[in-house]
């Protein structure tokens, strides 16, 4: 199969569209035809060599931890899910490489609903269920009245958290740079400029309470965050590795054998039927234009999403 890869750790030319072993689904895992793929950070670190995980990465790899597209194998033991199914989902990269490819085995998934474009679908797994697992852990349920404070909304897991935790009743509050307001206040959110301050910046705005507060960013916010809540049990970061220590909950990944947020997919794909959820996507690029798709994710401001429509690999497709 054709599939976009890289066999040296570098900057974002290192990435080219070579031929690759096809992947196969093992129990409990389908392959598909990959439509779209989407680029996270996580892409950007292993390229780069920047990632705690470069040691134990087989080169070449192939980028990329979300897909869509549509079933062609089934492996041992899926059940409620057929051939020519169209899906979304993630890989397990470490285990299974990525998705931006050909085929790509998915490690969990949903059906992709017809309200979600492809390019939607394709860049969703992966921040849906992060979302999903944060809004989880800090408990933000439809009765609790919660007012959310997301600092590091407009991106691709903050834009997702920020309409999932909508969905689920909250007020929030969704940080971002000048001239992110419209953005935030589309999906949802009272905007609010991201960076030090944020506790003069949330009061000047008549709010009263903070119940609790997401922070996607790592940039730094957690003692503001705790002193806007009501402490450190009221937080969780996703990329602050320096949470444990001041008592917030770190949550890092979905392979890890914690509760995981996987079951999102399937909220967000009813969600977006209903027309009370959408994937925002920032730019889409041919596989053709990796290097060019990475460089733009890695570049602020970020609006939702980068995606890689794959789709070009396959002639007829
Ligand atoms: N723990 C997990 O399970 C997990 C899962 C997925 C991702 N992550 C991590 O979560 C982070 C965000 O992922 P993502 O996909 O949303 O990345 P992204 O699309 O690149 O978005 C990053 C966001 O942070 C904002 N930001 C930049 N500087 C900031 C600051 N000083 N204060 C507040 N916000 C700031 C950016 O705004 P501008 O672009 O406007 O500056 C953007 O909205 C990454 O570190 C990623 O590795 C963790």
């Amino acid at each position: 199969m054709q599939a976009v890869q890289f066999d040296r750790f570098g900057s974002p030319d290192v990435l080219g569209v070579r031929s690759a072993p096809e992947p196969h689904p093992g129990p409990g895992e389908v392959r598909i035809a990959v439509r779209t793929s989407a680029v996270s950070p996580v892409d950007l670190a292993l390229r780069a060599g920047e990632s705690p995980s470069r040691d134990s990465l087989a080169l070449p790899h192939i980028p990329g931890v979300d897909a869509a597209g549509v079933i062609d194998e089934l492996g041992e033991g899926v059940e409620g899910f057929a051939i020519g199914d169209e899906v979304f989902g993630a890989v397990d990269v470490a285990r299974l490489g990525g998705a931006s490819a050909q085929f790509a085995v998915l490690a969990f998934w949903a059906v992709k609903p017809a309200a979600l474009s492809w390019e939607e679908a394709g860049a969703a797994g992966t921040s849906v269920e992060t979302a999903t697992r944060a809004l989880d852990l800090l408990g933000v349920r439809e009765e609790m009245d919660t007012t959310l404070l997301i600092d590091g909304a407009t991106g691709g897991v903050g834009s997702i958290a920020l309409q999932l935790a909508v969905a689920r009743g909250a007020r929030v509050v969704g940080t971002g740079r000048p001239g992110s307001e419209e953005f935030l206040s589309g999906l949802g959110a009272t905007p609010l400029p991201y960076g030090p301050g944020l506790p003069e910046r949330v009061r000047a705005l008549g709010i009263s309470r903070v119940d609790r507060a997401l922070d996607v960013a790592g940039a730094g916010s957690l003692d503001e965050l705790i002193s806007l809540t009501n402490g450190p049990q009221s937080v969780v970061t996703l990329a602050d590795f320096t949470g444990p220590s001041r008592e917030v909950r770190l949550s890092l990944g979905q392979f890890g054998g914690q509760p995981d947020g996987r079951h999102g997919l399937a909220v967000a794909a009813d969600l977006a039927e209903k027309g009370l959820f959408h994937v925002p996507v920032q730019a889409v690029f041919p596989a053709s234009q990796a290097a060019e798709a990475h460089a733009a994710a890695g570049t602020g401001p970020r609006r939702g999403k980068t995606v890689i429509d794959l789709t070009a690999l396959t002639p007829g497709l």
